[in-house]
């Protein structure tokens, strides 16, 4: 295990999956954890990340007292980047000032030919880096040397192969550091001796296993499918492990996609075989949301619906089964782990305080099901590898993100205000039909309609009309915390714009937006 020690850096989790992709298990965890939390994970190298603070500031976060001693003592590798390095030297008795000058962005660095850390054939004597730091080396600890050094003179690494230390004042993770790869490949294989054998092929043998021991062979478990790829990744995982004792529900609330229901639960039935009991809850969600336009509330609603109709199926489960079900399968992803605890300082804040996004099926408090969160290890993508290995068509797995409140928080206002659902559904399926056609879909991360609560004049088929205004959305993004809005050809908008509205009666007016996130969300609600 590579033990990553999170100091608030926009790019810890990137060297957690740089690490992955070596095909080496990397976790992460918050840099101030105590040294029993560090301990227990046996870890046999640890990386303490870059961060936007200064060692010098009161409170600044570090490493728990005991963790050299303990690193030294049991052989462990210790690697700091940036900030990391900052601590390394500090915490182990040399200095850090606060720089003359300051080095951001792209360096040169010139390093020593015989170091440990620099010792690939691959690398050359003058590199590019990413660098991004204020403080600079002044003294180093006992036992270490400087192995590189930035165009300005600065200490960019430095190392005490006896100790096992390494350090590096620059960001070998991101791409702007080309050689930075193969410097972290070269530390974790020739210099740690880590082996390579973290695959997903590994992961699905080792979560059947788990599931099948926690669950045992009498107790039952249930799961609220959404249509998307986690909870379907999750519950065919599961399904794998225990067979019939799983027991799906797919809600259809009224608020899907064009024929979504009757495509997703082909996928679940035909493809995956997943025991699916489908409820048609159109009515009842329809009838609470009538007149309400605020997006908090509409969310809440449906939050409380789901729990209700979820809570009614776990009864009645109960009576048939003549046992209640004992667990809940979530499709929880690591990054949803990782942010909803993020260290202090870092600036970092989850989307949980701007929206209250909310899990479908989220838990009711009555019901004290033990939750198993088969992918809480995982990224999205390894998700999605994971659901090759499982067959999960690959059309299903590389479909946009679609919020859980669904297409309530794409009509602005009022969801039963006259045929907007209908309209949207009509206008959302056009727009990205024509994104497939144009082989786009899997370039963009999310794109969709909206139906704005306006009405516009125009001309159609020499009649004045005074009819709805809908708004189009395509965003790139990586993780759906940013997003830039997607530049379309003309031509593409053109027949785009020209096809809604000769098909779908009752638009005369279509308009995109051009707003990335921030200042806008990716949703308009
Ligand atoms: P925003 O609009 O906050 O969206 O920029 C970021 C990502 O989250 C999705 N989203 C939601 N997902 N429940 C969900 O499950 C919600 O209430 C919700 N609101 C937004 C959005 O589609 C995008 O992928």
């Amino acid at each position: 295990l590579v033990l990553i020690l999170d100091y608030g850096s926009q790019y810890t989790h990137l060297i957690t999956r740089r690490i992955r992709s070596l095909s080496v298990f990397s976790l992460c965890i918050s840099g101030t954890s105590p040294l029993k939390s560090i301990t227990d994970l046996n870890p046999r190298v640890v990386i303490l990340s870059g961060g936007p603070h200064s060692v010098h500031t009161l409170d600044s976060p570090s490493f728990p007292a005991g963790f050299t001693e303990w690193a030294e003592a049991n052989g462990v590798f210790v690697l700091g980047v940036c900030y990391g390095l900052q601590l390394i030297v500090q915490r182990l008795g040399g200095v850090v000032k606060v720089g003359e000058k300051q080095e951001y962005g792209r360096m040169e660095i010139e390093v020593e030919r015989n170091s440990g850390i620099f010792g690939s054939k691959k690398i050359g004597d003058k590199q590019v880096v990413w660098m991004s730091h204020g403080d600079e080396v002044a003294k180093l600890p006992e036992g270490f040397e400087v192995v590189a050094r930035s165009q300005q003179g600065s200490v960019a690494a430095i190392e005490s192969p006896v100790r096992r230390f390494y350090g590096l004042q620059y960001h070998p993770e991101v791409t702007h550091s080309p050689e930075g790869m193969e410097t972290l490949r070269y530390f974790l294989f020739d210099i740690c001796q880590v082996s390579a054998g973290w695959s997903m092929e590994n992961v699905l043998d080792e979560e059947i296993k788990v599931i099948k021991s926690t669950v045992g062979t009498e107790d039952h478990v249930i799961c609220a499918l959404s249509g998307g790829v986690d909870s379907t990744v999750a519950a065919t995982l599961v399904h794998k492990a225990i067979g019939g004792r799983l027991h799906c529900i797919f809600v259809d609330n009224g608020l899907l996609r064009f024929k979504e229901r009757e495509r997703v639960m082909e996928t679940f039935e035909k493809d995956l075989h997943l025991p699916v009991t489908c409820v048609d809850a159109t009515e009842q969600f329809l009838s609470k949301l009538k007149g309400v336009v605020d997006p908090e509330t509409k969310r809440k609603i449906i939050g409380k619906e789901f729990i209700c109709i979820f809570d009614a199926f776990a009864h009645d489960l109960e009576k048939k089964l003549g046992k209640r079900p004992t667990y809940l399968v979530q499709g929880t992803l690591y990054p949803d782990v990782i942010e909803s605890c993020p260290p202090p300082g870092s600036g970092r804040t989850h989307s949980h305080t701007i929206k209250s996004h909310h899990n479908v099926g989220g838990l009711p408090k009555d019901m004290k099901l033990k939750l198993i969160e088969p992918l809480k290890l995982l990224f999205k993508d390894e998700v999605r590898e994971l659901g090759r290995i499982l067959d999960v068509p690959q059309g299903f797995l590389k479909r946009h993100p679609f919020p859980g409140p669904g297409l309530a928080v794409r009509v602005l206002g009022d969801v039963t205000q006259g045929n907007a659902l209908d309209i949207l559904r009509q206008v959302d399926e056009i727009f990205i039909q024509s994104i497939k056609d144009a082989g786009l879909y899997d370039t963009i991360w999310q794109a969709f309609a909206v139906f704005l609560p306006v009405r516009s004049v125009g001309v159609q088929g020499d009649q004045r009309t005074h009819s709805h205004v809908v708004a189009l959305r395509a965003v790139t993004s990586q993780d759906g915390m940013t997003a830039d809005w997607y530049y379309f050809e003309h031509k593409f908008l053109d027949d785009v714009s020209r096809k809604i509205c000769n098909s779908v009666r009752g638009v005369n007016r279509i308009v995109q937006d051009i707003t990335s996130k921030p200042p806008s969300t990716i949703e308009w609600e």
